[in-house]
């Protein structure tokens, strides 16, 4: 990186070419034999279509984190007061830029969006208890939100004595619009009999089912509408749909690094905007930095291994190796899901869960409906079978069908793309779906 000049590190403007299917290597300057060793500790045997969960990580970036952590260890106190402090803030000052925040301050590196969320919530749970917030008053959230972060909002937000409402999301999705409309009458419901709607947790990726929302669409309204503070949860935002902080506008947003960015687990930036206070925001684990501001009290909370932190850099360094940096890498990762989606729904005879320009790097397909997915539970089962029995790791989702539905697709798969895939992986996938069908197999089959 020049020290002179703060921009040298970004990636150069993103030169959009032409459709390349996923089959056809994009004109970069890292060859595909290094793209197949950054990857090489992936398992060959395994078709890991599911880049959604865990992210990945290339090994030019971990042997990187095993030198530093080697550095800890050889004089632990020398890293500790020479090289930590400076190392995150240079991690930071790389996410800052990336997404187009005012300044480094608004950015903290913490563990996951997990602890981000907490953190956001834990300043809403104090707002109540101190005061500044009413009990009853609402905080509004997507029926589709995160699992953990429920949990935390029920933790934080209705333990505190707020009024929490869920936004019903039709699945599958036709449109921006329908999401518009349940966003507007869930506010509507949260400001009656006189109740202020002091948070809105909106995801910027749904998780499960999968589904790009219009965060930008949905922040302004709560500004219209005059909700206190909106947190956007982007655990799959950044490498995966465009980042922009003074476009978005909320309050707070977190992504992880360790999706769609290429750090190791397990990294995330949170940004809280300026006009939040950073001192009346905590770490949930508290240490010797207390009261110095988020990013200063999140980059010292005890003695643990900051590696992944550190790293950033690096990760900035593989991510440039690619034409357009994140943004090339991002954009061709979506037109290959969608093209590997569409030819899955073309074989199975059903549908994409949402329309294309509502999906990021990950896609719902739908499974042909004589599977016979049933529950929760069978598409769990099914998700686990096709694990052991044919080794492709794919998430599924099990949708309740509505009254009177004939022949109703009740289950979807969250596909991925990520720079390691191959048109193989899905083929494999599709061919272990069309043998089950093809030897009647359902469902009922996996349930004891
Ligand atoms: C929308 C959303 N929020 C939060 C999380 C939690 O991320 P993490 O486990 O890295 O904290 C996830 C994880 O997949 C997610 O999809």
């Amino acid at each position: 990186m020049n020290g002179t000049d703060p921009k040298s590190h970004l990636p150069k403007k993103p030169r959009l070419h032409s459709h390349a299917p996923p089959h056809s290597q994009p004109s970069n300057s890292i060859a595909p034999s290094d793209i197949l060793s950054e990857f090489s500790h992936h398992d060959p045997s395994v078709a890991r279509i599911n880049n959604g969960s865990f992210g990945c990580c290339p090994s030019s970036v971990l042997s990187a984190q095993q030198h530093l952590q080697l550095q800890w260890l050889r004089q632990p106190d020398h890293f500790y007061y020479n090289q930590l402090q400076p190392g995150i803030l240079r991690s930071r000052n790389i996410i800052k830029d990336i997404i187009n925040a005012d300044h480094v301050d608004e950015v903290s590196i913490v563990d996951n969006a997990t602890t981000a969320a907490a953190i956001v919530l834990q300043h809403i749970a104090w707002a109540f208890a101190e005061g500044r917030f009413l009990p009853g008053d609402a905080a509004v959230m997507l029926h589709y939100a995160y699992g953990s972060v429920k949990k935390s909002v029920e933790a934080y937000v209705t333990r505190a004595g707020g009024y929490v409402i869920e936004v019903p999301l039709p699945f599958p999705v036709n449109s921006v619009d329908e999401i518009v409309q349940e966003f507007r009458k869930a506010l509507e419901l949260g400001k009656q009999n006189g109740r202020r709607v002091r948070l809105a947790v909106i995801d910027h990726v749904t998780s499960m089912p999968t589904v790009v929302i219009p965060v930008k669409e949905l922040v302004k309204i709560c500004r219209e509408e005059g909700v206190d503070q909106v947190f956007v949860d982007a655990a799959h935002g950044i490498g995966c749909v465009d980042v922009d902080m003074k476009q978005i506008g909320a309050d707070f947003y977190t992504s992880n690094l360790h999706k769609w960015f290429f750090c190791p687990p397990s990294v995330a930036f949170l940004y809280c905007r300026s006009s939040v206070k950073s001192s009346e925001l905590h770490h949930p684990v508290v240490s010797h930095e207390y009261g110095n501001g988020l990013a200063i009290e999140s980059a010292w909370i005890g003695t643990r291994d900051y590696s992944a932190q550190l790293v950033v850099p690096k990760v900035l360094e593989f991510i440039n190796r690619f034409e357009g940096g994140i943004d090339g890498i991002k954009k061709r990762n979506h037109e290959a899901v969608v093209e590997m989606g569409e030819m899955l729904v073309k074989a199975w005879g059903t549908h994409l869960g949402c329309p294309l320009e509502m999906c990021s790097s990950m896609v719902m397909v739908g499974l042909p409906a004589c599977l016979g997915i049933s529950s929760d539970e069978d598409a769990l089962k099914l998700r686990t079978y096709l694990r052991d029995k044919f080794h492709v790791e794919v998430p599924i989702y099990y949708r309740e069908p509505k009254d009177g539905e004939v022949g109703p697709v009740t289950g979807y798969a969250r596909i991925s793309y990520q720079l390691y895939n191959k048109v193989d992986d899905y083929y494999k996938f599709r061919d272990a779906i069309n043998e089950l069908v093809d030897n009647a197999f359902t469902c009922s089959s996996l349930r004891n």
